[in-house]
């Protein structure tokens, strides 16, 4: 694996499959690396952790750092390269296109978060001008973001093949994260009910056919150790409210716990109501 912090020629002339990261790489970050194995591009890996997507300082800093191990777990890989770019290459002062990430944007995570898509949106285009991949991996896990990119692409109309990568769980369900490492075991243990909320709006929304869940699991499942902060179902395709011949759904739910902002979704098809 070779380490680069800038792109040169040698590396345009090559067919690149691309898994963006912002380090303290887990098993979900890893399925996405095996994924880029398989495909016959040279792997590159980016680890950056892009400042503009955090609208908290705060969470910016306390956001787990951890290089020297993440450059470990890849040595043990076959990827070809790890791309660890310095803050003043992807964001020159002589300017960098800055995105806008629209009304949905504004929505869900980026409620919540106010600028972050804007900032994710900025960072992932500016990957895809400096590498030019063939190929880009993004994992399910971060459904809105995920979403978003794909519009972007579409927009810009970046010459660019997405791949989807499944969410990683552990065996209680949980969806492996970054920030899972900031949590407390007590935390862990109540973070687990994310994925079990998600099951029973799924149930209840199969059996009812109500699309407003969010108070009613609320009133469940918020206290003083967990506050759900959205739970919302949607037309996957659309990302919208789901209409009358909706066929994908998505459930979205994000939640603090230890005052860690956590988020998960799951999908699920339906033949017309
Ligand atoms: P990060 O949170 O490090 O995630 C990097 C990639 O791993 C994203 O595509 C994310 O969806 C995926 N991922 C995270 N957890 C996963 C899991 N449990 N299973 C499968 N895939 C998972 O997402 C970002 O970084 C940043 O916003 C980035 C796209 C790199 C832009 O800065």
């Amino acid at each position: 694996m070779e380490i680069i912090k800038e792109i040169n020629r040698d590396i345009l002339d090559r067919n690149i499959c691309l898994v963006p990261t912002m380090g303290a790489l887990h098993d979900g970050h890893l399925s996405l690396i095996k994924e880029a194995e398989k495909t016959s591009l040279l792997t590159m890996v980016s680890i950056f952790v892009n400042k503009r997507q955090f609208n908290d300082e705060a969470d910016f800093k306390n956001y787990p750092k951890t290089i020297e191990n993440d450059i470990k777990v890849l040595d043990n890989l076959d990827i070809d390269y790890l791309f660890l770019p310095k803050n003043n290459y992807i964001y020159p002062e002589a300017g960098f296109i800055e995105i806008n990430s629209g009304n949905l944007g504004k929505k869900f995570e980026g409620h919540s978060r106010p600028g972050h898509f804007d900032g994710v949106l900025t960072v992932v285009n500016r990957l895809f001008e400096l590498i030019q991949p063939k190929v880009a991996i993004f994992g399910k896990k971060d459904a809105q973001q995920l979403f978003l990119i794909k519009e972007m692409i579409i927009k810009k109309n970046t010459e660019v093949k997405i791949l989807e990568g499944l969410t990683f769980r552990d065996k209680s369900g949980l969806a492996l994260s970054s920030r899972n490492q900031l949590l407390s075991a007590r935390g862990k243990e109540k973070a687990r009910l994310l994925y079990k909320i998600l099951n029973e709006a799924k149930k209840d929304f199969l059996h009812n056919r109500e699309l407003l869940v969010f108070k009613k699991f609320s009133s469940i499942y918020s206290n003083d150790d967990l506050k759900i902060d959205y739970l919302e179902i949607l037309d996957s395709e659309t990302f919208h409210t789901p209409v009358e011949n909706t066929e994908n759904y998505i459930i979205i739910i994000a939640a603090y716990i230890d005052g860690i902002r956590l988020i998960d979704n799951i999908e699920f098809r339906l033949e017309k109501l």
